[in-house]
């Protein structure tokens, strides 16, 4: 049976019938944990991402009016038109360059970026994708094979993060805020770990003693944002380490573009967001109870940019800008791209979507900009220019 927060419309039954298998193989491997309860990251991890029934894995519309959420690249060609200035200026000083997307969504940005690069002759000499969810690297497949057949054979999906290092650009837009977070829950006394268990027909959040491996780290957290704070509850993206990781080995030689909603660590852990970051987003509702609606819903946790950092430091990356959507986008010619726009569209519609992008109630300033170069310390990235704000990680 699967539940549904009271405000929202409720799915088509055959919907409701691919989330109650979802449901069903949760159960089970609830059933078969001595605790007989599951870390909250992996009750993600299966909700967003189980092979034939999760989220971005099974064939749901998740992305524009007949889906879940918008995205940037989806509301203006704009911000893969400012994305590829920044990539004129880094392909620039390196010569041959290509570029690696991580979870391309509809290939929204791949379009708009190679059509902007052709324009501009700066294409890269591959456009590399890693996409996890198949059902959408086919969708980005025949997207990019009907809008932009003749710089198709540029592009290559890869099955797993590159065996031979990229020298170039690797982008990351709204992707990291979708890997599973573990969640913890502090009081004066003790820190515990929230879990996902099974009662009376329905997933319900249980406490856990933390492992012993982690007492330190959380205690030390508590100390350092929210000493005072007698509940507090939110997460840790212990994932995101190793992903980074991987990027880290990816790249050789140019830059790396994390984009997403995230804050340092100073605003992320601040005393007032006792209950943390998480958000679940469902037909452009936003509600906080990723246990309803399992599999039908996206659910995603902002990011710590002052983690993402020390840990890219860790790997020998440079953290060589931080910035918001708004500024990074200003800082690679928005206006004068905005002016080309007005031949395309009305006038209208170019400044609303460009609200979206850069006005500070809606995307601007809550989604953040993080570059991490390697071997391309020589210039100052354009993207970061204006309103650095590496200072506040
Ligand atoms: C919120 S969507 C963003 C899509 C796109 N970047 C955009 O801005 O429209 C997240 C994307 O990342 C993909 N994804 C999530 N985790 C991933 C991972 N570990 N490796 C590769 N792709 C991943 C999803 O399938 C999806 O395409």
């Amino acid at each position: 049976m699967i539940t549904i927060p009271l405000d929202l419309p409720a799915p088509t039954l055959s919907l409701q019938a691919q989330s109650a298998e979802l449901c069903q193989l949760i159960r089970q491997e609830i059933s078969h944990e001595p605790s007989a309860s599951i870390s909250f990251e992996r009750f993600m991890e299966l909700a967003l991402y189980e092979p034939k029934w999760g989220y971005y894995t099974a064939g749901l519309d998740k992305f524009g009016k007949a889906g879940d959420f918008t995205t940037a690249p989806e509301i203006s060609p704009l911000f893969a038109r400012c994305i590829g200035r920044q990539c004129q200026q880094v392909f620039g000083h390196l010569g041959q360059a290509d570029v690696f997307e991580i979870g391309a969504g509809t290939g929204q940005l791949a379009i708009d970026l190679l059509l902007f690069l052709e324009q501009q002759h700066s294409l890269p000499s591959r456009y590399k994708i890693l996409e996890i969810s198949s059902t959408l690297k086919q969708r980005q497949q025949q997207r990019l094979q009907q809008h932009i057949p003749h710089l198709f054979p540029l592009i290559e999906w890869l099955e797993t993060w590159p065996t031979s290092p990229i020298k170039g650009l690797i982008l990351a837009n709204e992707v990291v805020d979708a890997l599973p977070v573990q969640q913890f829950f502090w009081t004066d006394e003790t820190v515990q770990e929230v879990r996902v268990a099974y009662e009376k027909q329905r997933f319900v959040y249980c406490l856990q003693p933390v492992a012993h491996s982690l007492k330190d780290q959380l205690i030390q957290l508590k100390l350092s944002y929210f000493p005072e704070v007698k509940a507090y509850q939110t997460e840790l993206r212990s994932q995101l380490k190793a992903w980074l990781g991987k990027l880290s080995d990816t790249l050789e030689q140019g830059l790396a573009l994390i984009i997403d909603y995230g804050f340092p660590a100073q605003e992320y852990y601040h005393p007032d967001r006792a209950d943390g970051t998480l958000l679940c987003y469902y037909q452009h509702r936003t509600h906080a109870d990723p246990l309803s609606l399992v599999g039908l819903q996206d659910i995603t946790a902002s990011v710590d940019f002052t983690d993402l950092a020390r840990a890219a430091v860790q790997f020998g990356l440079q953290v060589a800008g931080f910035t918001s959507q708004a500024a990074f986008l200003l800082n690679n010619d928005l206006l004068p791209l905005i002016e080309k726009c007005y031949d395309e569209v009305s006038t209208m519609d170019v400044n609303r979507r460009v609200h979206l992008l850069t006005s500070p109630s809606e995307m601007g300033e809550l989604i953040k900009v993080m570059g991490l170069t390697r071997n391309c310390e020589s210039f100052p990235l354009n993207g970061f220019k204006l309103y650095d704000k590496r200072m506040r990680l």
